[in-house]
């Protein structure tokens, strides 16, 4: 432990390191973006990464020409240092000050990127959202994952036109759907009109935050949304803190593919997600990853990519949390 904490502590006592630490604390970011934060060359703030991924601060992981990091959650050093950074987001020091105000630009035109793809293409979604899946084998095996257990309260996240609230209304007492985009949900609106949808109600939030009580929630449901967050990650702990004791989380999305060009036209940040990711995630916020579909396309072409779905469980009990959180 001795040489850990004092590599560790080597790795962080720079001033660009520890910059980067305090940036990584806030979420996963691209070298890209890391360069346009510090406003230092790709080489230099790569070579800085390299130094902080060997002390195991840092976690990287390359996905079709991108170069992600993030802080390491397994790092036991992190318990350590993570009461600083979380102190160094707050400092008033010029440089974290300018770092925060990068951070957000970047965030902002990431945020504004997604927003413009989906205004310009909410009216012919129901359309566009056929091309890459096989969407009716996908609903009935989501059903099925689910199961005929009572649901109270249905929430889905990046609900879209608001498809995933007819699918599921036979199994709900209520369902709130959440989007960010405004022409989504006009649509959504629209939609659970017309299919009679009285117990689903549409709202504006955004999905790192919607307003619910924690632990209030049956299911939660984020479907092909998790590939346009800037936090997958983060989204993901979000819907799980929503969850009742028991409580699931169905998550369905690409499967880890190399269609680069999907982040070019169709505002893609993440090409899908392997099934070690997910299981992680369920690890760090106390989950259990209890079962898993894989949807290959019948006639497989370049268009239509493999789905997978995630069902995720939260313990009945807190002491069953705790465990699963120490396993
Ligand atoms: C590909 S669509 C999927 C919609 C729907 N779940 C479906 O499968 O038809 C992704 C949706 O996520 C929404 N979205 C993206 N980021 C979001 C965020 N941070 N909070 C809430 N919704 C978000 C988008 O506005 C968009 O409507």
């Amino acid at each position: 432990m001795f040489q850990v904490i004092l590599n560790a502590f080597r790795a962080a006592g720079e001033e660009t390191r520890l910059r980067l630490l305090v940036l990584l604390a806030q979420g996963e970011i691209t070298v890209t973006e890391l360069t346009q934060i510090l406003g230092q060359s790709q080489p230099r703030v790569s070579r800085h990464l390299k130094v902080l991924a060997e002390a195991g601060l840092v976690k990287r992981y390359r996905e079709g020409a991108w170069m992600f990091y993030r802080l390491s959650k397994t790092a036991s050093v992190l318990e350590v240092l993570d009461p600083l950074l979380a102190a160094l987001q707050e400092d008033q020091e010029e440089l974290l000050v300018a770092d925060r105000i990068a951070l957000d630009a970047v965030r902002r035109a990431r945020a504004d990127q997604a927003a413009a793809y989906f205004a310009e293409n909410a009216a012919q979604w129901d359309r566009l959202r056929q091309l890459h899946l096989p969407e009716s084998n996908i609903e009935q095996a989501m059903l099925s994952l689910v199961g005929e257990e009572p649901i109270e309260h249905f929430v889905d996240l990046g609900t879209g036109t608001g498809r995933m609230l007819t699918v599921f209304k036979n199994q709900y007492d209520k369902a709130t759907g959440f989007d960010v985009s405004r022409d989504m949900l006009a649509i959504a609106r629209t939609n659970i009109d017309e299919a009679g949808l009285t117990s689903a109600q549409i709202r504006y939030a955004d999905l790192y935050e919607v307003p619910l009580d924690s632990a209030s929630v049956d299911l939660v449901c984020i479907h092909q949304v998790l590939h346009f967050l800037p936090d997958p990650a983060k989204g993901f702990a979000r819907a799980a803190t929503l969850l009742k004791p028991g409580g699931r989380l169905i998550a369905v999305d690409f499967d880890a593919h190399d269609h680069e060009l999907l982040r070019d036209s169709f505002a893609h940040r993440r090409l899908g997600f392997a099934d070690a990711e997910i299981q992680s995630w369920c690890e760090e916020t106390g989950m259990s990853l209890s079962k898993t579909e894989t949807l290959a396309p019948e006639n497989p072409d370049q268009d239509k990519l493999t789905v997978k779905i995630w069902l995720c469980q939260k313990p009945s009990t807190p002491a069953q949390t705790q465990l699963s959180k120490e396993n």
